[in-house]
């Protein structure tokens, strides 16, 4: 009677949501097997989930990090007072622009962040787009990074002790010292020695009215100008609101504008601040503490394909996107496709040679630093040109790049004066046919690479997509407003508050 009341039970299921049932009962062994095999493979490559473990991160809230806020968003830092880090950065933007190529200086709307940012044509070549040749990298996690800053690395830490954030020994190279050789005002970490350098661009920070200020003197300048000294002593209306903010971050109560800012304690400052986007604590880090529910059944089978070889019938991911940050802090070329005006490298000037700008070494020919991988599903368009707008593209230009550039779909361009690019096909195909091109032709179906993107997607932070979380690292539009109008409270093109 039990056995026949069963089956009966069975047969009213099947008939509405049985396979329901078969296959949760399938999925549960099914994922324990992957379980089992993820196991072995996070052992295996050592991983503790957290790229950030036994080191020092800044708290937001202390005085420095909450200055270095303000300088961030602050416009007075722009040559012209058009130009902010944040223009570029923005924490609600995954700490970047949603821009393939970014724009700097004289944006029509200089407050407008994201899509629909536009910049005066007489500024570029209407035939490559907007003049910074490369896309704008997250801040988040910089303190991550121990090696290397930008996509070439030319800001470098000559000593490489892991954790040290580049703070080691030997010191750091700048464009600012010959290569191999360290700058001696290079600061503190490797954030701080790139911090030094945004302001120095015309492009990006500077503008075309102080072109005669270059390095160390604009830096110079712009200090002067927060501290109501030196060449443009007049310019704020209100300078003990800068004096007052360093005073404090400082700890000096009657320390002098000229002592305390310096555009080395400018940049220390501002570096702190991006030192505190701290933002690891993905899916990811809780399944491998325990929690086998924080992935799902793709995520699992993507990151099973991403750390398996590709003689195994992998995607062989892991051997350059390797360890707790995705990165093996190296180089290598790739073929991305090659848009926008690029660094006047090759015949007409619109390439981009990569690492080997810097190295002057064949095998750098093309090559760009491995990017982390974490919150990698909010820092896109990908790339370094910002050539990709979905994850499924950039992905399956590494299995087949040969293929991606012959059909790349330029309508991905949210910037319409960047598509069109008659130089693209031919600077790419250098790319892929130089010996230094690092890939090799791995066979996925699409549902693999969606395998893929879903454990990509597992990388992600999810205060990076949560406004109410990120407001700690966004000054607030009406309490917060420098009295001389410079801080820059961005909004998108609907002209709604980011
Ligand atoms: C016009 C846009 C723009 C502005 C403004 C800007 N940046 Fe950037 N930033 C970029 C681009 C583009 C790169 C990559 C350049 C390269 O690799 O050659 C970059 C790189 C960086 C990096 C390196 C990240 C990494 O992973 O290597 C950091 C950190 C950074 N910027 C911080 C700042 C700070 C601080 C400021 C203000 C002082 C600033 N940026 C202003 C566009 C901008
Ligand atoms: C040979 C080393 C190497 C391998 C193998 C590799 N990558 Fe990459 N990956 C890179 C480099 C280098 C870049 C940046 C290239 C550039 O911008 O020119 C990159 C870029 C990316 C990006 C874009 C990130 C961004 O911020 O723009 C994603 C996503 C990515 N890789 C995922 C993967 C996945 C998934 C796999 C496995 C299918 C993989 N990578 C295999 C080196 C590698």
């Amino acid at each position: 009677m039990k056995k026949y009341l069963i089956s009966l039970c069975t047969l009213v299921m099947l008939s509405t949501n049985g396979y329901v049932l078969a296959d949760k009962e399938h999925d549960k062994a099914y994922n324990e097997k992957l379980d089992k095999s993820l196991m072995r493979i996070i052992q295996s490559n050592d991983l503790t989930g957290d790229p950030l473990l036994n080191r020092t991160v800044p708290d937001i809230n202390s005085p420095k990090a909450q200055l270095g806020m303000d300088l961030f968003f602050s416009k007075t830092l722009g040559g012209d007072f058009d130009s902010a880090c944040v223009a570029c950065h923005h924490p609600a933007l995954g700490g970047g622009d949603n821009l393939a190529l970014p724009i700097g200086v004289e944006a029509d709307s200089p407050d407008l962040l994201g899509v629909g940012r536009t910049n005066d044509d007489a500024l570029h070549n209407p035939e490559v787009g907007p003049p910074v040749p490369r896309n704008a990298p997250t801040t988040f996690n910089v303190v991550a990074w121990d090696k290397f800053q930008f996509h070439d690395g030319r800001v470098e830490s000559l000593d490489k002790t892991p954790g040290a954030n580049g703070a080691g020994a030997s010191g750091i190279r700048t464009p600012d010292s010959a290569f191999g050789v360290a700058d001696p005002l290079a600061g503190n970490n490797l954030a701080h020695a790139q911090a030094r350098f945004p302001v120095t661009s015309n492009e990006e920070m500077k503008g075309f009215n102080h072109t005669e200020y270059t390095g160390q003197t604009i830096r110079e300048l712009l200090a002067g100008r927060l501290g109501g000294y030196g060449d443009e002593a007049d310019v704020l209306d209100n300078v003990s609101y800068w004096l007052e903010k360093f005073r404090s971050a400082l700890v000096s109560v009657d320390g002098s504008a000229e002592e305390l800012i310096t555009e080395q304690n400018v940049s220390m400052m501002i570096s702190e601040y991006e030192r505190s986007q701290a933002f690891v604590n993905t899916p990811w880090k809780s399944y491998i503490k325990g929690k086998t529910k924080a992935l799902s059944y793709e995520a699992k089978k993507g990151a099973i394909l991403f750390y398996t070889a590709s003689s195994e019938g992998g995607a062989n991911c892991s051997s350059c996107h390797s360890g707790d940050f995705f990165t093996d802090e190296s180089f290598h070329n790739l073929a991305m496709p090659q848009i926008g005006s690029g660094k006047g490298d090759g015949e007409d000037g619109s390439n981009d040679f990569g690492r080997a700008r810097e190295t002057a070494l064949a095998e750098d020919m093309f090559a760009f630093r491995t990017p982390s991988l974490i919150n990698v599903e909010v820092t896109g368009p990908w790339s370094h040109a910002g050539a990709y707008s979905s994850l499924e593209a950039v992905v399956k230009h590494h299995l087949n790049a040969a293929d991606a550039i012959e059909n790349y779909d330029d309508q991905q361009l949210t910037q319409a004066d960047i598509r069109n690019l008659d130089q693209m096909p031919a600077n790419t195909k250098e790319a892929l046919d130089s010996a230094s091109f690092a890939l090799e032709n791995i066979q996925l179906s699409d549902m693999q690479v969606g395998f893929l993107v879903e454990f990509l997607k597992a990388l992600t932070d999810p205060c990076t997509q949560d406004r109410e979380c990120l407001g700690q690292w966004i000054p607030d539009a009406e309490e917060r407003n420098d009295p001389n109008g410079d801080q820059l409270n961005a909004i998108d093109q609907n002209g709604n508050l980011l």
